[in-house]
């Protein structure tokens, strides 16, 4: 198939040392979990194909899966018997004649798809495999890169090196580009004859060089093929994940006055122009259109936010939180699943959920959408150019009409019509002079009590 391909990724290890009922490759990075990483990066390096190689009792790693990438593929892996027989599960494909075939590992997650590309450009120059490699001060536990004359030779494990072998700094990243004509054949010659008596997907290496077939090293950088084994790894990787975001993000327009504690989900998008002060948490679904400013320490998540609109400090939008362009949420808000709409502003401590507010609108301080009745929960429509006095209740379901005003301290339980005033608390009374009063039966009563206990 005329520049098809194929990727395989191996994602049948336990895990066992993330002291975890959740499989591996679920942990999140970025609120993705890591497998999806290498699953979306193979997407935008043009892969066709993509094939997960899953252990036994996979069930919640196939459902996770199959909600990122509905396309993916499944093969088994019974028995961990080594990375090349872990890729044969996957003959089926193997077999069809993709012209690329990649082998990704889904707990290296930084794999960028600038390398994919690149390795994939070394095939179509002639190579027939195409090996990530890196250098490192400390190459204990991974497979050196054995290279002579820009020809990769063999990748030797650790377990199996000799002395002289150890000392290479070059490894093997775990990632590998074959030509898709040779994968196959190449991939069953593969014996178990070594240390660890498993099937090494590395062998592939010596088998093609020996069939005198080109096989070449792909220098990358250390950090894009870190691993996952335990829960350390997973805060450095996320760390690392955070910071070319961050990057990205600062240079596609957005500024960040102090990047290093804002945090970005895998799918955060915010268009140019928008400054984001520090320590705003972004959760997954959020979009930000241009212009828009996020003040400290906000947390947004599955929120819609238009253009030149204004948030926080100390704001929280939940899911389906939707600001119209120049709406304004302030310090202490709460907003879910609630439409606030073109200018209308809701600056102080108030909780807005399932309500619609129209143009204009202006949220008094401590107002409280009361949406549940401890069952269902009702939605609470507010129209355009009302004004909503501050510390009232609105009790819905509910329906304020245009331009209409609500008494401060209200608890509103009926619609209010367009236009009206809703009032709904006691009417204020003074009595005059009654404040003495109250102060000389104070007096007496700390009197009585002194003579009631006289030490
Ligand atoms: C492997 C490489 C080594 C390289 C290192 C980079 C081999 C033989 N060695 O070593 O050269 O430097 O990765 O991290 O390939 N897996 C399965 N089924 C198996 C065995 C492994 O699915 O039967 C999966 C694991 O879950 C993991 C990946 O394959 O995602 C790599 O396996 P791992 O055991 O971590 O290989 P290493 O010994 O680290
Ligand atoms: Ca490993």
């Amino acid at each position: 198939m005329q520049n098809s391909c194929l990727a395989i990724i191996l994602a049948a290890g336990e895990g066992t040392r993330m002291k975890s009922s959740t499989p591996k490759v679920l942990h999140r990075v970025a609120g993705l979990p890591m497998v999806g990483h290498v699953i979306e990066t193979a997407k935008e390096a043009d892969v066709d194909k993509r094939v997960v190689v899953v252990g036994v009792d996979s069930r919640r790693v196939k459902t996770a899966i199959a909600e990122i990438d509905s396309e993916c593929e499944f093969s088994i892996q019974q028995q961990q018997q080594g990375t090349a027989h872990a890729v044969l599960t996957a003959d089926t494909w193997l077999k069809q004649n993709f012209e690329h075939v990649l082998v990704l590992n889904g707990d290296v997650p930084l794999i960028t798809k600038e390398s994919l590309s690149t390795m994939r450009q070394k095939l179509r120059q002639g190579a027939d495999l195409v090996v990530m490699g890196f250098e490192t001060d400390n190459p204990y536990g991974y497979g050196r890169m054995l290279v002579e004359n820009g020809q990769l030779l063999a990748i030797r494990e650790q377990k199996d090196a000799s002395d002289e072998e150890k000392a290479i700094t070059f490894c093997n990243g775990g990632v590998m580009a074959f030509n898709g004509r040779v994968a196959h054949e190449v991939l069953q010659a593969i014996d178990n004859n070594n240390a660890q008596s498993e099937y090494y997907l590395t062998d592939a290496v010596e088998l093609l060089h020996n069939m005198g077939k080109s096989v070449v090293a792909h220098k990358v950088d250390k950090e894009e093929t870190l691993g996952i084994n335990n829960r350390v790894q997973l805060a450095e990787v996320e760390n690392i994940w955070q910071q070319r975001r961050r990057k990205e993000m600062m240079l596609a327009g957005v500024t960040l006055a102090a990047p290093e504690t804002v945090y970005f989900c895998h799918d955060t998008e915010i268009a140019p122009d928008c400054t984001i002060e520090p320590n705003v948490v972004f959760g997954s679904g959020v979009k930000v259109a241009g212009n828009v400013s996020i003040r400290a320490f906000s947390h947004l998540e599955g929120a819609t936010i238009g253009k030149g609109a204004a948030i926080g400090p100390f704001t929280r939008l939940r899911p389906e939180a939707e600001l119209l362009e120049g709406a304004k949420v302030g310090n202490f808000c709460e907003v879910k699943k609630s439409v606030i709409g073109q200018g209308a502003k809701i600056n102080h401590l108030s909780y807005i959920g399932d309500a619609s507010i129209g143009a204009g609108s202006n949220i008094g301080a401590g107002t409280i959408t009361c949406n549940y009745d401890g069952i269902n929960k009702h939605h609470t429509d507010i129209g355009k150019n009302v004004f909503v006095g501050t510390n009232s209740s609105l009790v819905a379901p509910l329906v304020i009409g245009d331009g209409a005003y609500i008494a401060s301290g209200s608890v509103i339980t009926k619609d209010v019509p367009a236009g009206a005033l809703g009032i709904g608390r006691s009417k204020h009374v003074n009595k005059d002079d009654y404040a003495a009063k109250i102060r000389g039966r104070n007096a007496a009563t700390k009197a009585r009590r002194t003579r009631e206990k006289p030490d």
